[in-house]
C-alpha cells in the first residue's frame, strides 16, 4: 500500500520543504510553513486514465490549434480584460474582496457564455443552489443552459466537468472547495494549492475553461496566496468601493493577452451592467470648475479615462499633519507634496491635505502628477482652474514636468468630452485637434499657465 507523504509548504511563496522550520528557506518569511499531507489516491479516482498514450514530442507545425479558441461574451468590457474572451482550457482566477460582486459578475459571464456557446457549469461551494438561482433571476436571465452544482468536494466538481463538458465552468470559491485526499481544512494553503492544481489539470485535459473565484484578504492578497497566482493563466481583480456603484475588473497577469486592461461596470438593482463610456459617467457628477479639482486623462491599459482629482487643504496648527489619499498612492502623494512646497512655493507646513479621486477610481499613473499639483495650487489660491482645462504630466523632484506616453490619445479623449485647454509637458507636441495646448517646462510655469489672470500673462506657447 502506498505511503502517506508529508511535506511543508510556505503560505507566502508556496515553496516546499521536507522539514518544518521557523523560516521558509525559499522566501525567508517567518512562521509560514504549513504541514501538507497527501493521502494515497483512492482506487480509480486519481492518476492518468488507463487509455492515455505516453506523451511524445511532435513537430510544432503539427500541433493542433483550435480555429475559434476564444469564447467571446456579450460584454466587451469583459472581453477586453480577458484579451478577447475565455481561452479554451485556460484557468482564470477572479479575485476581490467579499461583497464586491465577484459572484454577480461571473453569473453574468456564465449566462452570456451559455447563450452563445453552450451549457455552463456553475459550481458553488459557498451558496446553496437556491441562493444562486435567486441571484440569477435577479439578473433577469434564468436559463436551462446554466447547470448548477452546489458542492464543495473538488472530486465531484471535476467529475461534473468531465461528464458535462460545459463550454465554461465556474468554481465559486477556491477557498471553500476541498480535496478529501488532503488532510487540511478548506481555505488552507495546501487545500487551495491542491484543488487549484487538480482543476488546472482538468481544464487542460478537457479543454474547458475554468474560472476560480478567490477572496482577497484586507492586505490585498488572495487568501491562500500568491501560489495561486503563479499556477493560473490569468489573474483578474474586481475592485470598487462597496458604497459606490463602479466596479473595475483589472488583469494583473494574462498568458493570453495584455495586462493592465480594465473593464468598467456599475452595480445596480439588477446586477451589473457594463459601462462603455466611463468618462461621461465620471464627469457627469462633476460640479463644473470647482476649487481644488483637476481633470486628468489617464490611461488604463489601452483605454483613456478622464478622472477628477480633488484635494482639500485644512489648517492644522498641531504637530501632527494629516495626509490622506483615496485612489492615489500615498507615497507618491508625499513626494509630490514635497515637490509642490519646494518648487511650486506653496507652504503646506500647517495644512492637512486630503486627496480623493472621484468615483472610486484608483490612479496608478504618474501622468496624473501635474493634475494633483494643480488641484492643490487651486486650493491654495482659492480659485478654480479655468473651465474646460485638463492637465497632463509627470512631476520630477526638481519640479520639472516630464512627458508621458500616448499624449495624443489622452488629448483626443479630452477633446471628445468637450475640454478646450490642456496643460502639457514642453516639447510633447501631439495632434491636439480642437484643444488649445499650453506647454510648460516646470511646475511654476504650469501654475502660472493655469491661473493666468491671477498671475498676469500666462506662459502659454
Ligand atoms: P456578490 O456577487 O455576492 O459579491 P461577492 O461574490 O464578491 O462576495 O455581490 C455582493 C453585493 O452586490 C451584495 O452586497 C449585493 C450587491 N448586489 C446588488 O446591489 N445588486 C444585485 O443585483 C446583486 C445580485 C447584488
Ligand atoms: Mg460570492
Amino acid at each position: 500500500m502506498p505511503k502517506t507523504t508529508t511535506t511543508f509548504v510556505c503560505r507566502e511563496c508556496g515553496g516546499e520543504s521536507l522539514r518544518w522550520a521557523g523560516q521558509c528557506p525559499h522566501c525567508r518569511a517567518w512562521n509560514t510553513l504549513e504541514e501538507f499531507t497527501v493521502k494515497p489516491a483512492a482506487a480509480g479516482r486519481r492518476g492518468a486514465p488507463a487509455t492515455a498514450q505516453p506523451n511524445r514530442p511532435v513537430p510544432i507545425t503539427e500541433v493542433e490549434v483550435d480555429d475559434e479558441p476564444r469564447l467571446r461574451l456579450a460584454w466587451d468590457e469583459i472581453n477586453r480584460v480577458l484579451g478577447g474572451g475565455f481561452v479554451k482550457g485556460s484557468l482564470v482566477l477572479v479575485g476581490g474582496e467579499p461583497g464586491v460582486g465577484k459572484s454577480t459578475l461571473l453569473m453574468h459571464a456564465a449566462l452570456q457564455v451559455s447563450a452563445r456557446h453552450g451549457a455552463v457549469l456553475y459550481a458553488s461551494a459557498e451558496e446553496s443552489a437556491r441562493q444562486v438561482r435567486m441571484r440569477a433571476s435577479r439578473l433577469g436571465a434564468l436559463s436551462p443552459q446554466l447547470l448548477m452544482l452546489a458542492e464543495n468536494d473538488v472530486d465531484v466538481v471535476i467529475q461534473a466537468i468531465e461528464q458535462a463538458r460545459p463550454a465554461l465552468a465556474v468554481v465559486d470559491s477556491i477557498q471553500t472547495v476541498y480535496d478529501p485526499a488532503v488532510d487540511s481544512a478548506p481555505g488552507s494553503v495546501t487545500q487551495v494549492r491542491e484543488a487549484t492544481g487538480r482543476l488546472m489539470r482538468t481544464a487542460k485535459e478537457s479543454g474547458v475553461p475554468v474560472v476560480l473565484v478567490g477572496h482577497v484578504t484586507k492586505e490585498g492578497a488572495i487568501a491562500g496566496p500568491r501560489v495561486l497566482e503563479h499556477m493560473v493563466d490569468t489573474v483578474l481583480y474586481l475592485e470598487g468601493e462597496r458604497r459606490l456603484d463602479f466596479r473595475i475588473l483589472r488583469s494583473t497577469k494574462n498568458r493570453f493577452g495584455a495586462t493592465d486592461e480594465i473593464g468598467i461596470f456599475a452595480m445596480g438593482e439588477e446586477g451589473l451592467r457594463e459601462v462603455e463610456d466611463p468618462s461621461a459617467v465620471l464627469l457627469a457628477e462633476m460640479s463644473r470648475a470647482a476649487t481644488g479639482t483637476a481633470v486628468v486623462p489617464v490611461l488604463e491599459g489601452t483605454r483613456p479615462l478622464l478622472v477628477e482629482i480633488q484635494s482639500l487643504l485644512s489648517k492644522n496648527d498641531g504637530p501632527m499633519l494629516r495626509r490622506t489619499a483615496n485612489g492615489f498612492d500615498l507615497n507618491r502623494v508625499h513626494m509630490l507634496l514635497a515637490v509642490i512646497e519646494n518648487r511650486g512655493s506653496i507652504n503646506l507646513s500647517q495644512k492637512d491635505v486630503f486627496i480623493n479621486v472621484a468615483g472610486g477610481i484608483r490612479v496608478t499613473e504618474t501622468a496624473a502628477d501635474l493634475g494633483l499639483a494643480l488641484s492643490i495650487a487651486s486650493n491654495h489660491r482659492n480659485l478654480p482652474l479655468p473651465e474646460g482645462t485638463i492637465a497632463i504630466g509627470e512631476l520630477g523632484l526638481a519640479g520639472e514636468v516630464r512627458r508621458v506616453s500616448q499624449l495624443e490619445r489622452r488629448l483626443s479623449e479630452a477633446a471628445r468630452r468637450g475640454f478646450t485647454r490642456a496643460i502639457i509637458p514642453r516639447g510633447a507636441t501631439g495632434a491636439a485637434g480642437p484643444l488649445r495646448t499650453l506647454e510648460v517646462r516646470d511646475l511654476a510655469e504650469a501654475i502660472s499657465a493655469a491661473f493666468p489672470a491671477h498671475i498676469g500673462s500666462g506662459v502659454a506657447s
